[in-house]
């Protein structure tokens, strides 16, 4: 059964991710992207990481956002339209399954393609692209899967986002450690992918298995670091998503995660409760150079597509 995923969620996160991503490895992947990549985005949900990576390429450039959610995807495109249109970037659709930015530094390409990944990389055209990427993906994936991954692809593969285990909830509260342990047997539970998720072994298994492939790995923090003001609504989704997933796990703890809920809730109206959840972002890059050189990034590009208008 494959994990779903709501639209709100991830709208609530983006700009956390944004702040997030170590800017330190998306500057290791770029430089080592030809003059017009194309790039293939893994469980791309509403785009969040084209909105964050394209204007830091900056040139002309091709994606394809894969995930098996039509209402996904289709939220991508109007998302990333309405984004880009609200910086002053004209948006273009040449075809029913293409969108366009018009970026000063060349047209960003958009498609779209809806497959499950479970199967993946033998359903994607992986040999079409110049590098793999995902965010907040491989943490639900399994270790059979990284496996194939590495060995399908010979071109850099960028995840980022992946939990490592590092949660972390302040001020202290009775039912922390309970909590902690049902989340995390539950982040190891099997997300559709094949077997056991990886949870926070993601960052530690694509860097063996990668590793063994030739590819030279590199890894980088990326923590959200959340107290209350903006933060709020995403720190009340995670004390009810750590809450669920504890519950889930066990079944006789039920009582004592519903009071850590409760008292957590409390703290987030409050503004007292502060959150560091732990992620990690990974790059690994193949053996072999032989790329063009990579074209200037445009001046006066967008740091990022701002969030939508609500
Ligand atoms: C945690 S969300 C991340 C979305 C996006 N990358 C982001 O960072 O906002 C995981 C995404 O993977 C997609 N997904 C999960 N399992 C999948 C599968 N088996 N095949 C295709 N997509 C999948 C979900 O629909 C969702 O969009």
């Amino acid at each position: 059964m494959s994990e779903e995923f709501e639209l709100d969620w991830l709208d609530l996160r983006e700009p956390h991710d944004a702040a997030a991503r170590s800017e330190a490895l998306a500057e290791a992947l770029i430089a080592r992207l030809p003059a017009r990549p194309r790039l293939m985005d893994l469980g791309a949900g509403t785009g969040s990481l084209f909105r964050w990576l394209a204007p830091r390429i900056g040139r002309a450039q091709a994606w394809t956002l894969v995930d098996q959610n039509k209402e996904m995807t289709e939220a991508a495109f109007d998302t990333i339209a309405d984004r880009a249109e609200t910086v002053g970037l004209k948006v273009t659709f040449p075809n029913r399954r293409t969108l366009l930015v018009h970026a000063p530094g060349g047209a960003w390409r958009v498609e779209a393609l809806i497959a499950d990944l479970a199967h993946a990389p033998g359903n994607l055209p992986v040999g079409n692209v110049d590098a793999v990427v995902c965010s907040a993906l491989c943490d639900l994936v399994s270790a059979g899967w990284v496996e194939r991954m590495a060995a399908a692809i010979r071109v850099p593969f960028y995840a980022c986002l992946n939990v490592d285990g590092r949660d972390r909830f302040l001020p202290p509260v009775p039912g922390d450690a309970l909590v902690a342990r049902g989340f995390a047997r539950d982040q190891g539970r099997d997300k559709g992918f094949g077997g056991r998720a990886l949870g926070s072994k993601a960052v530690a298994e694509i860097t063996r298995v990668f590793g063994a492939q030739g590819f030279e790995v590199q890894s980088a923090a990326s923590d959200w670091v959340l107290r209350g003001g903006s933060a709020t609504a995403l720190l009340s989704e995670l004390v009810f998503g750590h809450a669920e997933a504890a519950m889930a796990q066990d079944f006789r703890g039920r009582g004592q995660i519903s009071a850590w809920r409760e008292k957590r809730l409390q703290q987030s109206s409050l503004g007292r409760l502060q959150a560091r959840v732990g992620h990690r972002d990974v790059l690994a890059l193949p053996p072999e150079a032989g790329w063009d050189e990579p074209a200037p990034v445009a001046a006066r590009m967008p740091a990022a597509l701002p969030r939508r208008r609500r």
